[in-house]
């Protein structure tokens, strides 16, 4: 699959390593097109950078990989994303990561679906720590999870099959308002793994019959 990854921070290098390594065609954007491409050779594993306009333009799928703050500036940069997935990994935390910024009633994910409305948004990958992904997608030596909400059921099953190939699992929680319940086990995550001690080796996960 033709993927880009909107940010070049901690998120986007690790899941562009890990979609790279699984086989998928995989170029990194930037608000800097230069910084782009530094960070893509630094990355290696054939990754690709460029201008977020050009790299979103190219895309099957693309990832948000920003703050949630600065989700309305670049998918306005990125231009028309009409019929394409987007991925939102954020996480709509206060500045100490103390609290989410918003919740109950909407989610960063329906805010984005509000600010790209033709574009198939699927909340994925905002459970699981930018350390964990560094490891090959790995806590505690076990494959973390990842929990995918989306209105659209065949891009839901786009992002699983994608978490999936690169060695990570998935499990669907249904529709994109689902990910008013996937923010808040994020912020649990941040508040086990950094104020309560237990180091960012971790992942949440839902154990159930195979
Ligand atoms: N770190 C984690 O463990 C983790 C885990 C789950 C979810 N998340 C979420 O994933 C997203 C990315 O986190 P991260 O840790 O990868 O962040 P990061 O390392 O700080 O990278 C964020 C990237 O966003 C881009 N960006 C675009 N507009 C920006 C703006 N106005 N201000 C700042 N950056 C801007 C920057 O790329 P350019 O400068 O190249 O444009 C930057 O590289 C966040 O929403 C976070 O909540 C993080």
């Amino acid at each position: 699959m033709n993927i880009s990854i909107l940010g070049t921070g901690n998120m986007a290098t690790g899941l562009a390593v890990l979609f790279a390594k699984a086989s998928h065609t995989v170029t990194l954007g930037s608000r800097d097109a230069e910084k782009a491409k530094t960070v893509a050779n630094t990355v290696g594993n054939g990754i690709a950078g460029a201008e977020l306009a050009d790299a979103a333009g190219k895309a099957d799928l693309l990832v948000l990989a920003v703050p949630f703050d600065a989700a309305a500036e670049v998918i306005r940069a990125a231009g028309d994303l009409t019929g394409k997935t987007v991925v939102d990994i954020t996480n709509p935390m206060t500045a100490d990561y103390s609290a989410l910024t918003i919740g109950h009633t909407t989610s960063a994910a329906e805010e984005i679906q509000k600010l790209a409305p033709t574009a198939k948004v699927v909340k994925a990958f905002n459970t699981v720590f930018a350390s964990v992904l560094q490891a090959d997608g790995k806590a505690a030596g076990r494959p973390a999870t990842v929990f995918v909400a989306g209105d659209d059921a065949d891009a839901r099953k786009t992002v699983s099959d994608l978490a999936i190939s690169a060695g990570l699992e998935a499990i669907e929680t249904g529709g994109l308002a689902s990910a008013r319940y996937l923010e808040p086990v994020a912020g649990l995550n941040i508040a086990l793994g950094y104020g309560l001690g237990h180091g960012t080796d971790i992942a949440p996960t839902w154990q159930r019959a195979a």
